[in-house]
């Protein structure tokens, strides 16, 4: 669609004419714009962190003040209440300190936040997203909602690795790298679709699936196989078909267990889907066990 490209190529100037915004950093939006975004669409930290109701969706009025508990068999997790509230939110927190909080998963008292929030993929988060983040959590309404601490049967880790300093965005015009970007570093896609060994994503089985959740009809599902290697899936599908998975939850045959943010993946661009797409396809097989 040659004229929406040419829209958004009129925007970049205009910015970069008033803003006087250097050429790295050639974003149409502004930060809150580009938070709300994200927010909306890939990145969804609502899906854990806003209380659903019995039909599954996102309770409207409560957004982000805290999420329903995550049961595994090493933890009973409760979604902190991240609104500007001030007491029993984030909203004294710093930018720098809500910063480190989603790429560090340090709080401002030095301890550590447990999964299943993905840490270890928001690490690779660009610092202009991580800030179009930050300027959207400040935008949304303050709810007071004292959330019960979670509990852990295992250690938590003293941190995710070293302190995260700079990370650049990721260009998007290589169209795999940033449906890469969005598949981990915003998204985590790859945090569900991985297996994990020990705890951790194995990441030389990237998309591979076989991880085990506890489903919302009762019983247990398995994260997909997303690789070429799995005939009945992606492989097999057109692009409007993955993309309807990701947007709609369904797949050709039925309809998908309400375990992603489908209501919040269906507000992404076509061009983010595309990518998205680009980088599931580019994915080394690995045949299902
Ligand atoms: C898979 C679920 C999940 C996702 C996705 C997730 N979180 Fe969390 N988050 C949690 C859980 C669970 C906790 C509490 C962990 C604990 O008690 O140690 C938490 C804790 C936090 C805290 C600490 C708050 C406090 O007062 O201690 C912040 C800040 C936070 N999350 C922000 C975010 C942001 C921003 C995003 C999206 C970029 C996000 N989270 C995505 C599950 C998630
Ligand atoms: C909370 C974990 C989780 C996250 C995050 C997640 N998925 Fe899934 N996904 C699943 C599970 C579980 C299934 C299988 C559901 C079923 O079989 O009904 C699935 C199914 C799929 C399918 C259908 C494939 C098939 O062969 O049936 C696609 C495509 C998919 N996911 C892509 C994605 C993409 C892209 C993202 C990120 C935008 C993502 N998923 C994020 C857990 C997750």
């Amino acid at each position: 669609m040659p004229h929406i490209f040419m829209r958004n190529a009129v925007i970049v100037i205009a910015a970069l004419g008033f803003a006087g915004l250097g050429a790295g950093s050639a974003f149409a939006e502004t930060p809150l714009e580009r938070g709300t975004y994200l927010m909306n669409s890939i990145v969804a930290c609502g899906n854990c962190h806003t209380p659903k109701g019995p039909d599954g969706k996102a309770l409207a009025g409560k957004e982000l003040s805290g999420g329903d508990p995550i049961d595994s068999p090493v933890f009973h997790a409760m979604p902190a209440n991240i609104t500007p509230d001030k007491d029993t939110g984030i909203g004294k927190w710093t930018d720098d300190q809500i910063v480190a909080a989603i790429r560090e998963g340090k709080r401002p008292d030095g301890t550590i936040i447990g999964p299943p929030m993905p840490i270890p993929f928001y690490r690779a988060m660009s610092d202009t997203d991580v800030h179009a983040i930050v300027a959207y959590l400040r935008s949304v309404k303050p709810i007071a909602n004292p959330i019960a601490k979670s509990t852990y049967k295992i250690p938590l880790p003293p941190a995710y690795g070293p302190p995260v300093t700079h990370v650049a965005d990721v260009p998007r015009t290589d169209h795999v790298a940033y449906g890469r970007y969005l598949a981990t570093g915003l998204g985590h896609c790859m945090d569900c679709h991985t297996p994990a060994v020990a705890g951790r994503a194995d990441m030389t089985k990237i998309g591979a699936g076989g991880n085990v959740f506890g489903s919302p009809n009762g019983g247990t599902i398995l994260s997909a196989n997303l690789t070429p290697g799995n005939p009945n899936g992606v492989a097999a599908w057109t692009n409007q078909q993955v993309k309807d998975a990701i947007t709609k939850g369904t797949r050709p045959d039925r309809p998908l267990v309400r375990l992603m943010a489908f209501d919040w993946y269906k507000n992404m661009s076509n061009g983010d889907l595309n990518d998205l797409v680009a980088f599931l396809r580019s994915l080394k097989p690995v045949k299902s066990p």
